[in-house]
């Protein structure tokens, strides 16, 4: 028979055990599926997501009641994509929308690692006038990138630690400010820059001052993926220059090498007055 201590510890042991694990790619998975549900069929209320009772809703970097945004009216998705962090609880999708009303939509969202439950949605809402912004150039590539197997899942033997991927990421982005920093590119690295293919050179580097701000990270090591939201300090001609407009940069990362890079950038001015 267990002895009461024994049976404390072993409840202890469970109720540990189910709060680790309610940050699970199968949990995220599931929620991320529901938040493209509710974007798809359109929502004013988070009725038809697992939210916690206060959920923190922005888009472009403005906070927003979810009733005046992306999500109040129906949305055809023709591509969507996402990446699980089960470190952070949080997980990143790209969207493509290209009827009625075109899009092209990066949403973040975060969890409490305890319940598993949304906490924060933010989302780079993209339409013409954007930076670079062609949705036919945006479905075309990301479709032609995927049915390459170029997001497929890394076989385990060949995934790169969390370190190696996030420390390419920042090289990325810190490049561009400061010419030292020399990211990993592969040969081959290509940037999908709105909706326009770069294959000539993925490296980027910009006049200081040029500081890269707000960084948030979804990093999922079983797709080699790490999603980046942030600053675009400069690129909005009719912002001040820091801490700049919104961007997003979705990167796949192989064997320690950048291989292709989404760029998705917010302006307030038309093509952000270039
Ligand atoms: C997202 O894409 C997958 C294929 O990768 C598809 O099965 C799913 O239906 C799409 N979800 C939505 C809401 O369009
Ligand atoms: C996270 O979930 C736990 C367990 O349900 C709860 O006690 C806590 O208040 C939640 N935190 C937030 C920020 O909602
Ligand atoms: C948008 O992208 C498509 C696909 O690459 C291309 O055919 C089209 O010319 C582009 N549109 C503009 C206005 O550049
Ligand atoms: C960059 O911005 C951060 C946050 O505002 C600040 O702490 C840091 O000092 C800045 N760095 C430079 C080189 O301007």
């Amino acid at each position: 028979m267990l002895s009461p201590v024994l049976l404390t510890c072993l409840v202890a042991g469970l109720a540990g055990s189910q709060a680790a694990a309610a940050c699970t790619r199968a949990s995220l998975q599931e929620a991320t599926a529901e938040y493209l549900a509710a974007l798809s069929a359109g929502t004013t209320s988070f009725s038809s997501l697992s939210t916690t009772s206060k959920v923190h809703y922005q888009e472009n970097d403005v906070e927003l009641d979810i009733s005046k945004g992306v999500l109040s009216a129906p949305v055809k998705i023709d591509f969507n994509f996402s990446i699980y962090d089960t470190t952070l609880c949080a997980s990143y999708s790209e969207v493509v929308a290209t009827t009625g009303h075109a899009y092209v939509i990066g949403t973040r969202l975060e969890f409490n690692s305890s319940d598993a439950k949304i906490t924060k949605i933010e989302s780079v809402v993209l339409d013409q006038g954007d930076w670079l912004f062609n949705v036919t150039g945006s479905l075309v590539y990301n479709q032609r990138e995927t049915a390459a197997g170029g997001w497929a899942p890394i076989p385990a033997d060949k995934r790169d630690s969390r370190e190696v991927i996030k420390a390419a990421g920042d090289a990325y982005v810190n490049a561009w400010g400061d010419s030292s920093v020399k990211p990993p590119f592969a040969t081959q690295c290509a940037r999908l820059e709105g909706g326009f293919y770069i294959t000539s050179n993925c490296l980027l580097n910009f006049p200081p001052p040029f500081n890269v701000t707000n960084k948030r990270y979804t990093i999922d090591e079983e797709l080699g993926a790490i999603d980046i939201f942030h600053n675009f300090p400069f690129l909005d001609a009719s912002l001040p220059r820091h801490p700049g407009t919104q961007t997003n940069n979705l990167i796949r990362v192989e064997g320690g090498k950048i291989r292709y890079i989404h760029e998705n950038t917010v302006c307030q001015a038309k093509n952000c007055g270039r």
